[in-house]
């Protein structure tokens, strides 16, 4: 399970990263954006180096960003230790390669209106293949229907060609929406709102993890 530190309370930051740590969450997952690729802004190198003081949990950063290839390097320098780009903005393999050349781990991701051959083709350089379940940009929305059948494209091209490649799926990803996405192939998850907006977020990550594992 991968937290999205975008539905924290940024009031209390290091509380949420305690309490989801606790919890036994495998990765941070962490959204930058710049108000150009997506609407919104969010948070630079520097906040992510701050976070990085407060935890040892690995760093889920996804760069939803115009040129991220001038941004590796910072975030890189920052802690993170996945770096995951948007086929929108960069050639993949290319980018997938600088990511790795850095000793990160490689992602790819792309939008739900991009075919998914583009991320299919660069599975060979990644070693973290993120399809998007909502459309980028904010949290809270509602997972996409035709995403299982998205996932489930991957899935497939990833035990074909026997990459060694985590299948992660982002946006709406709830109790009843994690099981389809499990269903389809997906193995790694993260979510924001069904964690972090929930009365108990340790609670939550809970009961989230027990429904991937029932499937
Ligand atoms: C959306 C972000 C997601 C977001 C998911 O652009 O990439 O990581 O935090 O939030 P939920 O789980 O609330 O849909
Ligand atoms: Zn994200």
């Amino acid at each position: 399970m991968c937290p999205s530190i975008l539905s924290a309370d940024f009031a209390r930051l290091g509380e949420e990263i305690a309490r989801v740590e606790r919890a036994g969450a495998d990765f941070l997952h962490i959204d930058i954006m710049d108000g150009q690729f997506v609407r919104n802004i969010t948070f630079g190198p520097i906040l992510v180096e701050a976070m990085r003081r407060l935890s040892s949990l690995p760093f889920d950063v996804h760069l939803m960003i115009v040129e991220p290839l001038r941004f590796l390097e910072p975030f890189a320098s920052a802690g993170a230790d996945h770096l995951i780009v948007h086929e929108e903005t960069v050639p993949l393999r290319e980018a997938a390669r600088a990511i790795r050349a850095r000793g990160l781990k490689a992602g790819g991701v792309v939008k739900p209106g991009t075919p998914i051959e583009r991320l299919i083709e660069a599975l060979p350089d990644l070693d973290i293949a993120l399809v998007m379940t909502v459309e980028p940009g904010k949290g809270g929305q509602p997972f996409l229907e035709d995403s299982p059948a998205r996932i489930a494209r991957v899935r497939e091209a990833i035990d074909r060609g026997g990459y060694d490649c985590l299948l992660q799926v982002d946006g709406g990803i709830a109790e009843e929406t994690i099981a389809e996405a499990v269903r389809a192939g997906a193995d790694t998850f993260v979510a924001g709102h069904s964690i972090f907006r929930a009365p108990d977020p340790e609670q939550a990550l809970g009961r989230l993890r027990a429904a991937a594992e029932r499937g």
